[in-house]
């Protein structure tokens, strides 16, 4: 698997370094509202499962997985539901929390759905933020680490299901993928 990547671009120390204070940005901005964090299945469960034990006010969980890229590495523009959420929002501050902003596509759709559901508030957490290459309207309330316009793995995020569980995020060699 390690021979698979070019360079590491965030390590393992550095993200818990910065999972750390988005907890405590979060446990700080939400103390008296009603938190509901909503991971995006299946890249963001990594950094989910870090950042909620960062959070130490109450807080609820729950999950959505959704589609957009298929297996590849390029955005398909369809965005469809796998699996929806187990409770209604209705009412709750909802931290939406997501591997990558990339095209943006996938959580501008996801946000106005979850929007029509009535939720209190909807602001969304990214561990990463790919800003070059955005074709949407969309920003992050609370981003780890802005990066250029490279392919990168781990840390929950795949290549064809694949280096989810490299502990950094590293860039993926072009050869494999092209
Ligand atoms: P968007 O809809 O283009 O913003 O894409 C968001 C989704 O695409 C993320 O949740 C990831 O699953 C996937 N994605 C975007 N960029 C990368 C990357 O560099 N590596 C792995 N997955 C990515
Ligand atoms: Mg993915």
């Amino acid at each position: 698997m390690l021979e698979d990547i070019q360079e590491v671009l965030v390590t393992q120390e550095q993200i818990a370094g910065k999972v750390k204070e988005l907890g405590a940005l979060i446990s700080r901005d939400y103390q008296q509202k009603n938190l509901l964090l909503v991971s995006i299945l299946k890249g963001s469960v990594v950094f989910m499962s870090d950042l909620l034990r960062a959070v130490t006010i109450p807080a609820r969980i729950d999950f959505m997985s959704v589609s957009s890229y298929g297996a590849g590495v390029k955005t398909s523009g369809v965005v469809k539901i796998i699996k929806d959420l187990d409770m209604p929002i209705e009412g709750f501050d909802v931290i939406i929390v997501e591997d990558i902003l990339d095209s943006g596509l996938t959580l501008s759709y996801i946000i106005e759905m979850l929007q029509s559901r009535d939720p209190h508030s909807i602001k969304i957490c990214t561990l990463l933020d790919k800003p070059e290459r955005r074709s949407v309207d969309v920003k992050t309330d609370y981003c780890g680490f802005v990066i250029p316009d490279k392919f990168v793995v781990g840390y929950g995020l795949d290549y064809s299901e694949k280096y989810r569980n490299l502990p950094f995020i590293g860039v993926l060699k072009p050869e494999i993928y092209s």
